[in-house]
């Protein structure tokens, strides 16, 4: 009997960086301490997701849940966002990747819809590689918007490709695989729409924690399964 050949490298990963609360209290640390090393992780897993072969890397960076905690860990997170938004910026021009921002525009502060806009224009030309940052994102305030979208322009009837085509990213192909780290096993509110038939990574590493080698494990374990997409 053959065996089944592994499948690609994925061309899409999405990622929910979960642990880093965990991670700092493991340590006695303030948790914002633990959303700064997980800064640290972002910048590895970018760097191996393009030594992979990866294509796009969609990473959940804030969901609109997360307004829910207290005050001094968001405006550390979101010093910390318009930071790192900033650096990748400059890193993007240089090495040709191109930044996109997923997410609602309100309640975000204006000074960071200035870096993202910013962000967004100067790197829209490049093609070597996406990292598409979930910020402010929920996945049915996506489906939501994308349906208000089609219904301003008039439409009586709706079907699945004028939703996809209406999503934040309309360009993005569904991503393959989907990762999230710290053990927990749901999706929380990410890409509903889009992981109809994504495969999933539940790795038990927290994220300030993650590197090349656990990124490389989840490559591997997706490139050894089945996908029928429905079929047999
Ligand atoms: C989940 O851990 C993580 C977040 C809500 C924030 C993710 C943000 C970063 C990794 C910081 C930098 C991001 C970028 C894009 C540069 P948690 O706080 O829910 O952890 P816990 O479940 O252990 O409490």
């Amino acid at each position: 009997m053959s065996e089944t050949p592994a499948n690609p490298v994925p061309q899409h990963v999405a990622i929910i960086m979960d642990g880093n609360g965990r991670w700092a209290k493991e340590r006695r640390l303030p948790r914002l301490a633990g959303h700064n090393a997980g800064a640290k992780a972002v910048e590895r897993t970018l760097k191996a997701a393009q030594k992979a072969g990866v294509k796009i890397l969609t990473l959940y960076a804030f969901s609109t849940e997360n307004w829910a905690r207290p005050a001094d860990e968001i405006d550390g997170l979101f010093k910390l966002l318009e930071q790192t938004l900033s650096r990748y910026t400059k890193e993007a021009e240089k090495y040709g990747i191109r930044l996109l921002v997923s997410g609602a525009k309100e309640p975000l502060p204006p000074s960071v819809l200035e870096k993202i806009e910013y962000a967004v224009t100067s790197t829209a030309a490049h093609s070597s590689f996406t990292l598409n940052l979930a910020l402010n994102y929920g996945a049915r305030q996506e489906i939501v918007h994308a349906v208000n979208a089609l219904l301003r322009e008039g439409k009586k009837e709706i079907t699945m490709q004028d939703i996809s085509q209406h999503l934040y990213q309309p360009d993005l192909p569904d991503p393959e695989l989907i990762i999230r780290t710290s053990g927990e096993e749901r999706l929380s509110n990410f890409l509903l729409w889009q992981a109809a038939y994504s495969e999933f990574y539940f790795s038990p590493v927290l994220w300030p924690d993650f590197d090349e080698a656990e990124f490389e494990k989840s490559i591997a374990a997706y490139r050894t399964r089945k996908r029928r997409f429905g079929g047999v």
